[in-house]
């Protein structure tokens, strides 16, 4: 039989969608798992195409053409380095090992440093797209060194999403650099669907509106310049019959929303590097609260929020909840892209936030029209630190703010939570403030702590006796 060109690890629903991706673009693919159930429904799966299992890491290797370039696709974490401690010594000098999953970017940065001098190659690299994006065309993130990308590039570009701008893979930088990234899309993530579930209360609540309109809002929208994955299956949410009751699914699902983890890393990360990401910050928050049903439940009891006054007028609440929305979008990217911009200083990753943009227009569940608009900004001005300094986006940010207000004002009056718009609109504001109460901080540290001080008036640190 002769030999596969590619290797995977992991043939859980991803690994096997992006096995079958990479056969179908010609690629022989040779797959892996412990569990012989997995292999089956790979070979099912694979009829007809260039696919073949190995029952063990040895005979993997055995069946791959040299150099080996394998891919592993196996849960984050403690798996990984087990998978690691068994391949590692079944390979030789030259070969490759892909890591997709979700890890930590401390840990890719450990194992690549540990593989670093092996001569075996270590690749660091996001996937995104879910499912559907592993079978017909994720977006990868691959970090570590541009000559173990050359190995592999002509298949991650075969496999991967295609936009008017190229296939969605580019070597992202230096070390872990594509983790890095991909937590970062992560964090947008968060922000960009927790931003579309308090839109939702509100329509709902605020607003009044029923599924089938909210349905047809979110269609609506997603035909605009908010054009955007997440917008797009929010709306197909709205038409999912439940097949045990005569709801709405959506109606049916319990308020508690889960994680993985990857958004908190982004916060945790951005805590490090003190790059203020408040709506990502708020989106993970506000997951751990959902999570605390029974209390929110004892406590609703004992704070009823009212009658909520439904306001008439949908349809200028909903231009309010759009204009919002793209407000929302914008500095959920900014904020993810400040961060990914700071990280790749501090840790040396040389990311080109354009062409991480570029990568991210399909296949990722952040992809969005938007990224055009800030790939433009970032093309313009490739250091450009904030996109809140762009030209690009001035006047849309200004004519949006009124909006992002409006929303807050009527929300809060009905006492429904929305705190990751109100988080966007304070860093927003708090960015654009000539001038932050942050000097009675100053004043307050000097006081009890001797901490010292600046002057608006000379230059210098200064410490007074304020008693
Ligand atoms: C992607 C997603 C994916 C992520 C899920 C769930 O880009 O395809 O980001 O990698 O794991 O969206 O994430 P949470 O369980 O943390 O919500």
């Amino acid at each position: 039989m002769s030999k596969a060109q590619f290797g995977m690890i992991g043939l859980g629903t991803m690994g096997r969608n992006l096995v079958l991706n990479i056969a179908d673009h010609g690629f022989p693919v040779c797959g892996y798992d412990r569990d012989t159930a997995q292999q089956q429904r790979l070979l099912a799966e694979g009829t007809g195409k260039p696919v073949s299992i190995a029952t063990s890491l040895q005979e993997l290797v055995n069946n791959l053409e040299k150099p080996a370039k394998i891919m592993l696709l196996v849960p984050a974490g403690k798996i990984v380095d087990a998978v690691l401690n068994d391949l590692v010594p079944l390979l030789q000098k030259g070969d490759i090992v892909i890591d997709g999953g979700n890890s930590h970017f401390t840990d890719t940065d450990r194992r690549y440093t540990g593989l670093q001098n092996s001569g075996i190659h270590f690749m660091g690299m996001g996937v995104s797209g879910g499912e559907e994006g592993a079978r017909l065309g994720p977006s990868m993130m691959p970090g570590s060194n541009l000559q173990s990308f050359n190995e592999v590039r002509n298949i991650l570009e075969s496999i991967a999403a295609k936009t008017d701008e190229g296939p969605c893979v580019t070597f992202i930088g230096n070390g872990a650099a594509g983790h890095y990234t991909k937590m970062v899309h992560n964090g947008i993530e968060y922000a960009i669907m927790q931003l579309i579930s308090e839109v939702y209360g509100v329509l709902k609540n605020v607003g009044g509106l029923t599924n089938d309109e909210l349905q047809k809002t979110f269609a609506d929208w997603n035909k605009t310049g908010l054009q955007s994955f997440l917008l797009e299956i929010t709306a197909d949410v709205f038409l999912k019959k439940d097949d045990r009751t005569n709801n709405l699914l959506v109606d049916m699902v319990l308020d508690k929303a889960m994680q993985k983890g990857t958004g908190m890393w982004t916060s945790q990360s951005a805590m490090d590097l003190n790059v203020p990401i408040p709506t990502i910050d708020a989106a993970v928050s506000m997951r751990y609260l959902s999570a605390r049903k029974e209390e929110r439940v004892a406590a609703a009891k004992k704070y009823p929020a009212g009658n909520i006054n439904i306001i008439t007028g949908k349809e200028a609440l909903s231009n309010t909840c759009k204009n919002a929305l793209e407000f929302g979008y914008i500095l959920s990217y900014t904020q993810g892209l400040d961060l990914l911009q700071e990280a790749s200083k501090a840790y040396n990753y040389n990311v080109n936030i354009a062409e991480v943009l570029r990568i991210w227009k399909g296949g990722c569940i952040i992809r969005s029209a938007m990224l055009n608009d800030l790939r433009k900004a970032y093309l313009q001005e490739p250091t450009l630190n904030n996109i809140i300094q762009s030209s690009f986006f001035v006047s849309r940010l200004n004519g949006l703010r009124k909006d992002v207000t409006d929303l807050c004002g009527s929300a809060m009056l009905a006492g429904l939570p929305v705190a990751a718009f109100a988080a966007t609109l304070n860093y927003f504001d708090a960015y654009r403030s000539e001038q932050l109460p942050a000097n009675l901080i100053q004043a307050q540290r000097d006081f009890f702590g001797a901490h010292t001080y600046e002057r608006i008036d000379a230059t210098g640190s200064f410490h007074t006796d304020w008693k």
